[in-house]
């Protein structure tokens, strides 16, 4: 089984090892490529999400970005890398989720960290990834563009 990763602006700046490390216990990465998001790249990633009231958040976050893009193979992948994902809302994860590494630096009182969460408003939780097999394949195609290596 495999899934897609999207390691997010903060994730690939402050948490690449952590990421990379937690994605390497569940599994085996396949394909890995960096990539300068467009608006309608993003739009297409966040489809579901269209018209709710923190769509025009993302697209202006995320375009111009560099974000790193992973397909990841290994056993229950997509509930796994999920899980260590943690919560949507990073204030929600627990210690050891991914998720929680912007918490752990705010509460560490690092004035410059508390910035950079705050400064995101929520909008980067470090990490997405495949909240199904259907919506990996479809995610892989858009950031791959479909075509095998
Ligand atoms: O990423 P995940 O599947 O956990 O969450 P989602 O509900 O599918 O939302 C997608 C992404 O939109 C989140 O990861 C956040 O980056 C962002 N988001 C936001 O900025 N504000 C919200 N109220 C909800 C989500
Ligand atoms: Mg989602």
């Amino acid at each position: 089984m495999r899934t897609f990763v999207m390691v997010k602006p903060l994730g690939l700046q402050n948490f690449l090892l952590e990421v990379m490390a937690a994605v390497k216990a569940v599994g085996t990465v396949s394909r890995r490529q960096l990539v300068v998001v467009s608006r309608e790249l993003i739009a297409a990633h966040y489809a579901e999400h269209a018209g709710k009231e923190f769509f025009a958040r993302l697209l202006e976050y995320y375009q111009g970005q560099t974000v790193m893009a992973l397909v990841v193979d290994g056993p229950d992948a997509v509930a796994r890398v999920r899980a260590m994902l943690g919560p949507s809302d990073p204030r929600r994860a627990a210690p050891g989720q991914l998720r929680h590494l912007v918490m752990t630096r705010w509460r560490d009182g690092q004035s410059g960290w508390r910035a950079l969460e705050l400064a995101t408003s929520g909008v980067d939780n470090i990490v997405h990834a495949s909240d199904s097999a259907e919506a990996a394949e479809r995610e892989i195609a858009l950031w791959f563009g479909g075509k095998e290596e």
